[in-house]
C-alpha cells in the first residue's frame, strides 16, 4: 500500500498531508476559521547530514510560503531535525539560520521539547538565541520534575513558554508518571506564567485545566494564547473562540508520520482504533 494511500483517511484528523502545499491549504482553511496555526513539519532523531539539510531548506520555503500566502501561522520545529542528534554546532548554526530567516519575515519560531536526552540542550540553545532574537518561544513538558526551575529561568531572560504535559516515556527518576502528580505540576507553572510572564501558551485538552485557566485569566487579566493538536477537542477549541480568546492549532505535515502518530495513540488509547479503521477501510 502506498503512502499516500495510508495518508489520505489519516490527513483528514490530525495530520496536513505529506506535502507542503498541504500544510499551506489547510492553513488557509483554519484562519478562515478564525484561528492561528502552528506548522511542523514531520521528522526527528535525524542521523544523515543530507537530510538535515534538507529540513532546514523546507523550513525556509515553508517560511516564505507562510509569508507570501500572508498565512496566520507560526511553525515548530525539533532540534534533533537540524542535526542534534549528529553535530551541536552544526545544529545551532541551521537553527540559527532559520530563526534569522524568519525574524525577516516575521514569523514565529517555537522549539518542540523531545526527549530529555535533549531538554537541557534545546533549552540552552533557546536561550541563547534570545539574545539576539525574540521571535521565538520553547515547548515545556509539565511532567518533567525540572520544569518549573526551566521555566522561571527561560521567563527571567525574556523567552516565551508553550506548557504542554509532556508526550514522551521519561524514567521516574525524572519525570512525573501518575496523571495527578503531571496536572498538580502543570497547574502550579502554570499559575507562575500568569503571575510572572505575559505572553504564553496553554497547550493541553485538558477541561479541568483550561476552566482553571480561565479562572486565573480573570483574576490577573491576562489572555494566553490556547493551542490544540488538528483533529483532537474541536469542541474547546470553538469554545474558546466564542470568549475571544486565540486559539491555535499545531498541524503536521509530512511522511515521517509514525512517530507523531505513535504518541497520539498512546495519550488516548481508543485513537489505535480510529488509526485502523482508516488504515484498512480505503481501497
Ligand atoms: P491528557 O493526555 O491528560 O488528555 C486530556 C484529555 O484530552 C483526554 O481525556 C482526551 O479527552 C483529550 N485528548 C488528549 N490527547 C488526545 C488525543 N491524542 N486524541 C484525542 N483526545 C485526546 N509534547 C511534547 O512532549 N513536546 C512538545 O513540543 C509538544 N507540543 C505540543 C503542542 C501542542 C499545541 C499540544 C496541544 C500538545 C503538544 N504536545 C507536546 C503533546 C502533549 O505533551 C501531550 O502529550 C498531549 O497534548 C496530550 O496531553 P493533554 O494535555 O491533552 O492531556
Amino acid at each position: 500500500m502506498k503512502i499516500t494511500h495510508i495518508f489520505a483517511p489519516l490527513v483528514k484528523r490530525w495530520i496536513a498531508g505529506p506535502y507542503i502545499t498541504d500544510a499551506i491549504k489547510v492553513a488557509k482553511h483554519i484562519n478562515e476559521k478564525g484561528m492561528g496555526v502552528i506548522l511542523n513539519y514531520l521528522g526527528e532523531y535525524i542521523k544523515e547530514k543530507e537530510k538535515v539539510k534538507r529540513n532546514l531548506e523546507e523550513y525556509i520555503h515553508l517560511l516564505r510560503l507562510i509569508k507570501f500566502y500572508k498565512l496566520d501561522s507560526s511553525i515548530s520545529i525539533k532540534l534533533t531535525q537540524l542535526g542534534l542528534y549528529v553535530d551541536e554546532k552544526l545544529c545551532e548554526d541551521n537553527f540559527f539560520e532559520l530563526i534569522s530567516e524568519a525574524k525577516k519575515n516575521n514569523i514565529k519560531v517555537w522549539l518542540d521539547m523531545e526527549s530529555s536526552k535533549y531538554t537541557s540542550k534545546t533549552i540552552e540553545i533557546y536561550l541563547k538565541s534570545l539574545d539576539t532574537y525574540k521571535n521565538s518561544g520553547i515547548a515545556i513538558q509539565a511532567y518533567l520534575k525540572r520544569s518549573l526551575n526551566d521555566v522561571k529561568r527561560i521567563v527571567k531572560n525574556g523567552g516565551e513558554i508553550r506548557l504542554v504535559k509532556g508526550a514522551y516515556s521519561e524514567p521516574a527518576t525524572i519525570a512525573y508518571k501518575k496523571k495527578s502528580e503531571i496536572n498538580k505540576n502543570y497547574l502550579e507553572i502554570m499559575k507562575y506564567l500568569f503571575e510572572n510572564s505575559d505572553k504564553f501558551t496553554i497547550a493541553t485538552h485538558d477541561d479541568k485545566i483550561i476552566q482553571e485557566s480561565l479562572k486565573l485569566s480573570k483574576i490577573y487579566m491576562k489572555y494566553p494564547t490556547y493551542a490544540f493538536l488538528r483533529g483532537v477537542r474541536n469542541d474547546l477549541k470553538r469554545y474558546l473562540l466564542s470568549y475571544r480568546f486565540r486559539v491555535e492549532e499545531y498541524v503536521p505535515y509530512g511522511e515521517e508520520w509514525i512517530g507523531y502518530i505513535y504518541r497520539r495513540i498512546k495519550e488516548k488509547k481508543s485513537n489505535v482504533l480510529l488509526v485502523l479503521t482508516s488504515v484498512f477501510t480505503i481501497d
